[in-house]
């Protein structure tokens, strides 16, 4: 299946020309997600967190692909290291962040096993959350299991033992994989989260064309054509 990659690519254009840094260069890749989108409110999430905030603060983005919010993390003087399991997105995020003369520390890793040598202080990710039916096509980037949970959930589980005690976590995926699930379940692991940006678009190809799968499942309605994708921002209860 050929997918058309610039899903939104005037939404992507519009929020990351509101940033105060330059739109960075980012090369198209085979196999390497671009940035779209959710991209686009991760990085406005990060350039908002850490405007203001002391300098050196240590950011990790899991599941990088390009790494645009990565590089955006280094723009603002942080530490940063960027974090993929495919081979293609790690040399993507080295390449682009070289390109931008920014330092981002690019690693190969699963997020199930991956582990930082000291607490982070900001905690990043806008991975797979299309809800995917098993037989599915190679969609790594972007298919997350039967409920689109399958990454989040992982990510969620792990980010107490990944954050400082002030670390923050900020997390990009559509309603469809569910908010009050994903919600619920910082809560069950000590952190406190909520919406704090979001945009309504039309379906991309992937969700467009398994629509009705998802309406069978009940995870949108008959004939939806749109969806809300969210950053929800998290800490630990006990900070709040
Ligand atoms: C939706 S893309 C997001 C890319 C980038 N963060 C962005 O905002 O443009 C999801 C990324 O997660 C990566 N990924 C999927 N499963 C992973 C896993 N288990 N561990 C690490 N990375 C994973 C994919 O290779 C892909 O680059």
């Amino acid at each position: 299946m050929i997918v058309d990659w610039a899903v939104g690519e005037e939404m992507t254009s519009r929020i990351l020309a509101e940033l105060p840094y330059s739109r960075p260069d980012v090369i198209d890749r085979p196999g390497v997600y671009p940035p779209s989108v959710d991209s686009a409110l991760l990085s406005r999430a990060v350039v908002g967190e850490l405007k203001g905030a002391p300098p050196n603060q240590s950011v990790v983005e899991l599941c990088a692909g390009s790494g645009i919010a990565s590089i955006y993390a280094a723009l603002t003087g942080a530490v940063v290291c960027a974090v993929d399991d495919r081979a293609e997105a790690v040399r993507a995020v080295a390449a682009n962040a070289a390109a931008n003369g920014v330092d981002v520390v690019a690693v190969q890793a699963d997020v199930r096993v991956w582990m930082p040598v000291q607490p982070v202080d900001l905690l990043v990710a806008n991975p797979p959350y299309v809800p995917a039916p098993h037989d599915t096509l190679d969609g790594h980037a972007w298919d997350a299991g039967p409920d689109g949970r399958a990454v989040l959930n992982v990510i969620v589980d792990r980010a107490p033992e990944i954050l400082s005690a002030e670390g923050v976590l900020l997390l990009v995926f559509s309603d469809i994989a569910g908010v009050a699930e994903v919600v619920d379940r910082l809560a069950t692991n000590g952190l406190a989260g909520s919406v704090v940006d979001e945009a309504r678009l039309q379906f991309g190809p992937v969700t467009s064309e398994r629509a009705g799968w998802l309406a069978e499942r009940g995870l949108i309605e008959p004939g939806q054509t749109e969806e809300r994708v969210v950053v929800v921002r998290a800490v630990r209860a006990a900070a709040v």
